[in-house]
């Protein structure tokens, strides 16, 4: 089963942002399903570095967009974005460790950073643009 099943509520109202952020989600959706196939150390850490990368990048560029357009709301759009990198880091730096992760919380984690904030920052900014 999916972690994360795409929801209607999840459209920002642009059609290049929301086929980005569907693409995140089976990301994570592959991640999930390797950390419950109990993957490997190797294979988790390999999922793990792929989300963070691809995470990292639609961030990057949402962020030079609402640079670009000088978005009123930046810093703290900006903000839940770190606070998410913030966490995979930790979880990659306990997996690259000793293996261990708490794949429960990890999916957690996700599962809820993902619904609120496309529902939130994601949904306030492409209406804005
Ligand atoms: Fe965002």
């Amino acid at each position: 089963m999916s972690l994360i099943e795409w929801k209607p509520e999840f459209c920002v109202g642009n059609t290049a942002v929301d086929l980005e952020h569907s693409e995140l989600i089976a990301l994570i959706n592959d991640l999930h399903a390797t950390m419950l196939r109990q993957g490997n150390q190797e294979q988790v850490v390999e999922a793990l570095g792929e989300v963070y990368a691809q995470i990292a990048a639609h961030f990057a560029l949402e962020e030079k967009i609402m640079r670009d357009a000088r978005y009123a709301d930046y810093e703290s759009h900006k903000a839940d974005h770190e606070s998410l990198l913030d966490q995979l880091l930790d979880i990659m730096d306990g997996v690259e460790e000793d293996g261990s992760y708490d794949e429960p919380r990890l999916s957690a984690s996700l599962e809820h950073w993902f619904s609120k904030h496309f529902r939130t920052h994601d949904a306030k900014l492409h209406r804005k643009l």
